[in-house]
């Protein structure tokens, strides 16, 4: 057991190592094929675009949230405090990685309770995953929860990992019975997360019947943990070199974020578009696509491990380019980005209309 918890610590330093060193996206998340229609005559002020908006009962200043990443081994608390900083200092809503390793083992629990003292103001997401739910029950999302004074659990479904992993779960029965139990036994709002494969309408109905506060779609075509595994796992052995290929030909597997986007936010709201968002112009095309927030990982990344100002310039050119996206639509507030109307061609056109036969 020791050695286990050991290793889950250990793990999320290699992630966060990976992720920042190694070419981990793969795929297309479909925004090269939509194209918001420009409006020539936008009669309003771009410097007046106001991007704030509400979520959860909360108002954030933007739809920009900074997705889940770390947490759970001494050498990541620095990248959270700072991400947590500019959570704070921008208004945005934020979520930590997995608190498995620290619900494990308490001694990790200060590198998420970080965020919490970086970040006394700011919307945030405990984390925790379906199978250690299913595992230790509602117990452990409220630990998770009042680890960092959370305002919403987001519980991540990650099978894609768990089959590409070494020490992954293969077990994904009573998942969903772990979280319908969940919503009913506590009153902290619950979040359904993919990680990177995407929801698929029929999914994501099971996730509002079971009582999902929100849904966050983490679609395909950007972090990929395919890869991330693939460069993990042990190329000196047989049983490595396989999961390295496992990993590969998993690379292309999952709904791009587009495609997700589109089913879910055609079953319910609130929905929190994820995976492979790269810039202001992404979210702006999502939030016309009828997302509420748009959460990125990667892209806030490396520059957390940076510094505070390197994070604070991307987040002010992303914010720029969403405030300029707007703009040249005709929108003012988020709210009116509902009503931009898009094109949307090539494949990831024929992909919702094959998901919407006539
Ligand atoms: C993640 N992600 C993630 N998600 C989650 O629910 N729990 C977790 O512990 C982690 N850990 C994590 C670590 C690192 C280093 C990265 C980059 C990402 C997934 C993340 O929240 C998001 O769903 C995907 O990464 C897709 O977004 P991007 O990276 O394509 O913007």
């Amino acid at each position: 057991m020791a050695d286990k918890k050991r290793f889950t610590s250990s793990r999320k330093l290699d992630h966060l190592r990976i992720c920042a060193e190694e070419a981990v996206e793969s795929g297309d998340a479909g925004f090269g094929d939509v194209r918001l229609v420009h409006n020539a005559l936008p009669e309003c002020d771009m410097r007046t675009i106001n991007l704030s908006t509400r979520f959860l009962g909360h108002t954030l200043s933007s739809p920009l949230f900074i997705s889940a990443m770390t947490g759970g081994h001494p050498g990541t608390k620095d990248a959270n405090a700072r991400l947590a900083r500019i959570a704070e200092r921008f208004g945005l809503g934020m979520g930590v990685g997995s608190q498995r390793a620290a619900l494990e083992n308490p001694a990790l629990a200060e590198t998420f309770s970080v965020v919490r003292d970086e970040a006394p103001h700011a919307f945030l997401v405990a984390n925790l995953g379906a199978v250690q739910l299913r595992d230790h029950g509602t117990a452990w999302a409220e630990e998770a929860i009042g680890m960092i004074g959370a305002n919403a659990i987001a519980i991540h479904l990650n099978f894609l990992q768990e089959a590409i992993q070494p020490e992954g779960d293969h077990n994904a029965t009573g998942c969903l019975a772990a979280v319908t139990d969940l919503c009913a036994e506590i009153k902290t709002p619950v979040i359904i997360k993919e990680t990177g494969c995407g929801i698929s309408r029929e999914v994501a109905r099971q996730c509002w019947s079971a009582g999902a506060a929100a849904i966050d779609i983490g679609g395909w075509g950007g972090t990929s943990w395919a890869a991330v595994e693939s460069f993990r796992a042990n190329r000196k052995d047989a049983e490595g070199r396989a999961l390295k290929t496992l990993g590969e030909d998993f690379a292309g597997w999952g709904i791009p974020t587009v495609v997700s986007l589109a089913e879910v936010a055609g079953t319910g709201s609130p929905v929190i578009a994820s995976g492979g968002i790269r810039s202001g112009i992404d979210m702006a095309k999502c939030l016309a696509l009828g997302a509420d927030l748009c959460g990125m990982a990667l892209p806030l990344l490396k520059p957390a491990l940076e510094s505070d100002e390197a994070l604070a310039c991307r987040v002010e050119t992303i914010h720029r380019e969403l405030a300029a996206s707007m703009f040249l639509c005709g929108a003012a507030r988020i709210r009116d980005m509902r009503r931009a109307r898009l094109l949307i061609t090539g494949r990831t056109r024929q992909m919702m209309d094959d998901g919407n036969p006539a």
